[in-house]
């Protein structure tokens, strides 16, 4: 029975197959990377048999000099494909000395089966080239098909709770960002204020109203459905079985980098001790360059110097007098956990005032001897989560509005993991109405610091779990944030995530290591904290 109602809402949702092939069709004409002159007649781009090579691998190369790459994307039978599309990483990483950073800027298609990527050189020694192969082009497709024709790849449930006739009834529907189920009698549930939208049907086994609405839920067997019709065959599905393999290299995968010579002016960013201290506004959202690297295991920004937090000691000074909110999803409440963790001590959480879920929040906890909070809660709808309390629900825009903002307010956002579900529009309406609100506060208290902690990347197995939270999305999002916000990037603070855990390690991870915390905690501290 619940298979056929789903088989029903998916057919309702998504309408027929040649719906989903005209879109498809749609949308390669509309992509930039595919060159539609020259028909494919590659097969599926092969990682084991596409290569990469060094630029110049023998030459002699100084702190500061680019280094490209070209990576020549290939089939099972070694033929070039011409059309460009694959999503391809690059790295360059030294283990010996801890180093490693991400490219500047995007891998680029420049045609002709080939790929650049460029990188600035960063330490003196040994500096090795990763490349991997994240998805085929025609993964890449499907993604794109299942994200421009799909408007919704996860669903949810909604609980209705009450007491009618001395008894307590409870009856659980469907919800989503769209009617989830044509035709049914809906409860909308949207925040008309901020035009966010949530449907969920209406309870019809019990005398239960929409406004007995009161708790929200992933429903994994609703989702599994959603994104199982995202794809079309079993072909598709084989796309996804090899993913971030590693493609080989061409030659050497190393050159020797060298001290810069002395007499030679070069940029300020090219060393770190000349660059400016960090502070609102130093990390431009338009230079493509890397957010920096790491080397010894430690950080360094190239748009500013760092200030060098330890964390506990050196941190509460900063800390002090401050009210720090965080407000995203788990890889923010990350954040929250680690200070807790760092200053356990003297910063203290308050038990959950509700039957809350402490992964979705609200969070508190109170450091009275340093005179500082930190809270965290979740971003709103959608939530990929367990039962969570509706009336805890707040989206950023509502927060923002809301907060009593002085300048020892710090506001820090995350917004991704949980969009990867969703078309672009969704994300991009969320992201400008966020930014108004952003705005909106500067003008009640404009030394409110508001930092933005970009996406990162994660793992995604199979094709059920890319096609629904592949990297391939969250860059896609991560990229129209940095654009949305790139003309008010001189009014916030910026934590690179995504460039911090490509230079740090091959690993992929939804909740990054420590090594990773600290690093965003860092920056953090010192947009907060920017003077010695
Ligand atoms: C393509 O890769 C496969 C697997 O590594 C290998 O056996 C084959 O020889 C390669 N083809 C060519 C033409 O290099
Ligand atoms: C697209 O194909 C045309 C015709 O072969 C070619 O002239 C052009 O350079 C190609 N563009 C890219 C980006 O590959
Ligand atoms: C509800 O319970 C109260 C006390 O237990 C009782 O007096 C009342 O009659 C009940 N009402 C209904 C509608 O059952
Ligand atoms: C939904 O309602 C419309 C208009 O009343 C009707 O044309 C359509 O067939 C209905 N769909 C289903 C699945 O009942
Ligand atoms: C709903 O309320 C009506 C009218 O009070 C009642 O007849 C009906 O049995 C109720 N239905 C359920 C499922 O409780
Ligand atoms: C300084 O650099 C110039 C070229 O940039 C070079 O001709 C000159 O020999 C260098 N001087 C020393 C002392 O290295
Ligand atoms: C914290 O606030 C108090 C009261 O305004 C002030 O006296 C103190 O200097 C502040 N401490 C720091 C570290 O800013
Ligand atoms: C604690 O910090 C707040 C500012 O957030 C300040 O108003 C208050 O005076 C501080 N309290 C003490 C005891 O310093
Ligand atoms: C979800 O929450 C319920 C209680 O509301 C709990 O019984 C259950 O174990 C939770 N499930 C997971 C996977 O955490
Ligand atoms: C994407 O979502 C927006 C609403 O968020 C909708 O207007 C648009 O039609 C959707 N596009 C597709 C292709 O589903």
């Amino acid at each position: 029975m619940l298979e056929l109602i789903f088989v029903f809402i998916f057919q309702q949702v998504f309408g027929s197959t040649s719906t989903r092939g005209h879109y498809a069709s749609t949308v390669q004409q509309t992509t930039p990377h595919l060159n539609i002159s020259r028909p494919e007649t590659a097969g599926v781009t092969s990682d084991k048999n596409s290569t990469y090579y060094i630029i110049d691998a023998s030459r002699k190369y100084q702190i500061c000099d680019r280094l490209d790459v070209i990576i020549e994307a290939r089939d099972s039978k070694n033929q070039l494909k011409v059309n460009g599309g694959d999503y391809i990483r690059v790295r360059i990483y030294n283990n010996d000395l801890k180093a490693g950073a991400s490219a500047d800027g995007e891998v680029s298609y420049l045609g002709d089966g080939k790929y650049k990527a460029s990188f600035t050189l960063r330490w003196v020694g040994k500096t090795f080239v990763r490349a991997s192969l994240v998805h085929p082009a025609e993964a890449v497709n499907v993604l794109r098909r299942a994200r421009d024709t799909c408007p919704t790849r996860c669903g949810y449930n909604g609980r209705f709770t009450g007491t009618i006739g001395n008894k307590s009834v409870v009856e659980d529907t469907v919800c989503n960002i769209i009617t989830p189920v044509p035709n049914a009698t809906v409860c909308d549930l949207t925040r008309h204020a901020i035009a966010e939208p949530w449907f969920c049907t209406a309870p019809t086994k019990t005398n239960l109203t929409c406004s007995d609405f009161a708790w929200t839920c992933v429903n994994s067997k609703y989702s599994a459905a959603l994104y199982r019709s995202a794809m079309l065959t079993k072909d598709e599905e084989s796309l996804f079985g090899r993913q971030k393999q590693p493609i080989p290299v061409r030659g050497v995968n190393f050159v020797t980098v060298t001290e810069p010579e002395k007499n030679i002016s070069s940029p300020a960013h090219c060393s770190n001790e000349r660059l400016p201290p960090c502070t609102v506004g130093s990390h431009s959202l338009s230079n493509p360059m890397a957010a920096g690297y790491f080397f010894k295991g430690h950080w360094y920004s190239n748009y500013c110097r760092l200030r060098s937090f330890v964390i506990p000691s050196s941190s509460l000074e900063c800390l002090t007098n401050k009210t720090l909110y965080f407000h995203g999803d788990s890889t923010t409440r990350q954040y929250y956990e680690y200070l807790v963790m760092s200053l356990k001590s003297s910063l203290k959480p308050n038990p959950p005032t509700k039957q809350s879920n402490w992964k979705v929040g609200p969070s508190i906890a109170e450091d009275k001897v340093n005179n500082f909070t930190v809270h965290y809660r979740h971003h709103g709808y959608p939530i990929r989560n367990n039962w969570t309390d509706a009336s805890e629900v707040k989206y950023i825009e509502e927060a923002l509005d809301e907060l009593q903002a002085t300048p020892d307010t710090v506001y820090v956002f995350t917004l991704w993991a949980h969009l990867t579900t969703l078309n672009m529009s969704f994300y991009e309406h969320r992201v400008r109405r966020i930014k108004a609100a952003v705005e909106r506060l500067h003008r009640r208290s404009p030394e409110t610091l508001v930092v933005i902690k970009s996406a990162n990347t994660r793992s995604h197995g199979s094709a059920g779990s890319s096609v629904m939270v592949s990297d391939w999305y969250a860059r896609e999002l991560d990229m129209k944030l940095r654009e949305i916000f790139k003309s008010y990037d001189k009014k916030i603070g910026f934590i690179d995530q995504w460039s911090m855990v490509v230079g740090f390690s091959n690993v992929d991870a939804i909740h990054p290591g420590q090594g990773i915390i600290s690093t965003g905690m860092r920056t953090l501290l010192s947009y907060m904290c920017p003077k010695e």
